[in-house]
């Protein structure tokens, strides 16, 4: 039988294979990857296959027991080492049960009228950076639902900001920070607010560290989706005319899927379409190349939102994720992401930025400044409504 070693490849640098190329541009080598095969093979500091077929994704995402996830990549990043992120099967399912039923989409929306005053209040104005402002304004929502507002803001500010930047940024140890943020939310949880997720946290085995885990998993990538789902408004203004709010975020998490790539390691010999998978073998998905194949979604690149009118193909949407391990707080991101979205409903969103200069990081990560500009709009006019004379 035909080893792994047949999979095809894109091409390497010399000795140091594909490292040196995913250490500066991991997103371009995973996109030349997904140009010479649905699996290609990957020469990293170890040996990874990375698939994004629908049966790949079926294979590796629905059996936690043959594709644990201990050894991947989220464990590069100290921000993501503990609690339910680094449990495995069998503790695995007993820490989701004990999360889950608080962080269901019905149990989240008591959080929606909060976020609505929060965006509110802190609507963007002239020329801002779509990047900067997502990132306050979910640092913000997500202050209020954890801690329900108790953690100092510069504690948790000083905490996440490292996530939104470029590698190696966000897998530096900082032990400082995460020593303060540690002891913020100790004292957050002795007293939890009653009208937070403090309380579930603070039931947990290792309380701190589960908080502290899952806030990091809840920053970045929801605060990079909110500024790519800006910049897609900012460029079609009559979106929200045209589109529920529901399906511009399914969309923004299409096209722009914060865990771009995620992993898990083959516990055993696995076959695959007639191939090997040895036990050991890093094994990827990517839900960036899955939402980009054409045969999964036609003209991939163009943001429409009509597009999930029609059912999603099976295996073939995964922002969250799929499986045991889908994302814990998938409703909360998504009502973070619509209400953010909705709440700029009456504003004006246009382009300054001439382009979008997007990296694969830990998580799909805006690189440069998103500059856009906010005008208001006159009572009783929906944005993108053509003026006499002119756009206003
Ligand atoms: C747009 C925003 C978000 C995206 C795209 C996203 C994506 C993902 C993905 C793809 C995974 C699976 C990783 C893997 O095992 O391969 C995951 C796991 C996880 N996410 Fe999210 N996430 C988002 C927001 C959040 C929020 C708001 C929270 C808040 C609690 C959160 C907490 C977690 C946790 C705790 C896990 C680990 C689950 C487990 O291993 O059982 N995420 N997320």
């Amino acid at each position: 039988m035909r080893t792994s070693t047949d999979w095809p490849s894109p091409a390497r640098s010399g000795l140091m294979g594909h490292l040196p190329r995913w250490g500066n541009d991991a997103l371009g080598l995973v996109e030349d990857g997904g140009r010479v095969g649905k699996i290609f093979e990957l020469q990293l500091w170890r040996k990874a296959l990375v698939g994004y077929s629908p049966q790949w994704n079926r294979l590796i995402l629905g059996d936690l027991a043959g594709f644990p996830s201990r050894g991947g990549l989220s464990q590069l990043s100290p921000y993501l080492r503990g609690g339910v992120v680094s449990t495995e099967a069998p503790e695995h399912r007993k820490r989701r049960e004990a999360l889950n039923p608080e962080f269901h989409r019905r149990a989240v929306a008591r959080f929606g009228d909060r976020f609505a005053d929060l965006v509110a209040k802190s609507h963007p104005s002239g020329r801002f950076d779509a990047r900067t402002w997502s990132s306050a304004m979910v640092r913000t929502m997500l202050s209020a639902a954890f801690f329900g507002g108790s953690v100092p803001r510069s504690v948790l500010d000083d905490f996440l900001e490292p996530l939104d930047g470029t590698l190696p940024g966000p897998l530096i140890p900082r032990p400082l920070r995460m020593r303060r943020m540690s002891a913020a939310i100790d004292r957050a949880l002795r007293k939890p607010d009653p009208d937070s997720l403090a309380p579930v946290f603070a039931v947990q085995p290792d309380p701190v560290r589960e908080a502290r885990v899952a806030l990091a998993a809840a920053y970045d990538t929801t605060a990079h989706t909110l500024a790519f789902a800006l910049w897609e408004l900012a460029g079609c203004p009559d979106l929200l005319r045209t589109s529920p709010v529901e399906r511009v975020v399914q969309e923004a998490l299409r096209l722009y899927p914060a865990g771009w790539i995620g992993s898990r390691v083959a516990a055993v010999d696995t076959v695959f379409e007639g191939r090997v998978i040895p036990a050991g073998r890093l094994v990827l998905y990517s839900p960036y190349l899955t939402h980009r194949d054409p045969e999964l979604w036609p003209d991939p690149t163009v943001f429409r939102p009509e597009r999930f009118s029609d059912p999603v193909p099976a295996w073939g949407y995964l922002p969250f994720a799929a499986g045991e391990r889908t994302c814990l707080g998938s409703g909360l991101a998504t009502l973070m992401l619509g209400t953010a979205i909705a709440g700029l409903a009456d504003c004006h969103l246009t382009r300054v930025s001439t382009r979008l200069d997007v990296r694969g990081v830990v998580t799909l990560t805006p690189a440069a400044p998103i500059m856009l500009e906010r005008r208001t709009v006159p009572a009783g006019r929906f944005p993108g409504e053509p003026t006499r004379g002119g756009p206003s």
